[in-house]
């Protein structure tokens, strides 16, 4: 099978991951978990409205896109709208909510061709009723696929989604179907949003801010963390690139002692 330049590149970056099985080594980059971050303050430092940053924002979504699926991962997710940001105002809301129906209708057909599955994870009832029915139809044409994973985080929040997920859980015990005791890590973390999907390997985020945002909260226990002082509308392949380099210069222990020690 040929192979471009870059994925040559990246398989040689990663080649030390099947060096060693020891779990505090992995280097293996499977999920990269992006918080798209700065979209207003580029705008306005461009003296542009927020909308055009968010727009810009989307076109930087879709280059990370194509470098993460050049760079064989096998899931991206991008945190794209979350719980606490229907706190801004109405017309940015609205903006927001647009952006995703426009990447619908313009995206999802090519994405689809190209073999990438969609998954939108996120509170999806309380979400506008057509936004609804774009999310399903998405995931129906693209379940399939099974090369790589878009993952859309949108009206998400980690601590929503272990409600949701808690929920769950305790209406099936009530329901007597399911055992309290049976209850363990890999069942909660199937009942996520996310469910069998890889932890991130790696977070992104750029803009300078250094917190989390209530992004992946369960998932991010052992991620490996990189900031960028870029806001999101700037974000290229250089930038997705230096992460990944980042990434590939630490060392991941999972509680482990460090293997020369
Ligand atoms: C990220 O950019 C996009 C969303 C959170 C929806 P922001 O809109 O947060 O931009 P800043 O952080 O205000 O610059
Ligand atoms: C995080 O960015 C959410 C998304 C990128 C969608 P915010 O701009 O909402 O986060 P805070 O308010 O700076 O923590
Ligand atoms: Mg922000």
């Amino acid at each position: 099978m040929s192979s471009t330049p870059l994925q040559r590149f990246a398989g040689r970056m990663f080649a030390r991951s099947t060096d060693n099985d020891a779990p505090q080594t992995e280097k293996a980059l499977r999920h990269v978990a992006i918080i798209m971050d700065g979209n207003g303050r580029w705008a306005k430092g461009k003296g542009l409205t927020r909308l055009k940053g968010h727009r810009e924002g989307v076109e930087a979504a879709r280059r990370a896109v194509r470098v993460a699926k050049e760079l064989n991962l096998s899931h991206i997710t991008l945190y794209s709208f979350s719980t606490e940001n229907w706190n801004r105002p109405d017309w940015e809301v609205e903006h927001l909510m647009n952006l995703l129906r426009q990447f619908f209708e313009k995206d999802l057909k090519d994405l689809s061709e190209e073999g990438v599955r969609v998954r939108i994870i996120g509170d999806r009832e309380t979400l506008p009723k057509d936004i609804q029915t774009l999310v399903e139809d998405a995931e129906a044409r693209t379940q399939s696929h099974n090369g790589y994973t878009l993952q859309i985080a949108f009206n998400y929040g980690g601590r929503d989604e272990l409600v949701r997920a808690v929920g769950r859980l305790a209406a099936e015990a009530k329901a007597g179907r399911l055992d309290p005791k049976a209850i363990d890590e890999a069942m909660i973390s199937q009942s996520l949003d996310t469910g069998d999907a890889p932890d991130p390997d790696l977070i992104i985020r750029t803009s300078g801010e250094q917190r989390i945002s209530n992004f992946l909260l369960w998932q991010a226990a052992y991620s490996e963390f990189v900031f960028l002082d870029c806001y999101w509308p700037d974000f290229n392949r250089d930038h997705f690139m230096a992460a990944v380099d980042q990434y590939q210069g630490r060392t991941r222990r999972f509680g482990a002692r460090p293997e020369d020690q």
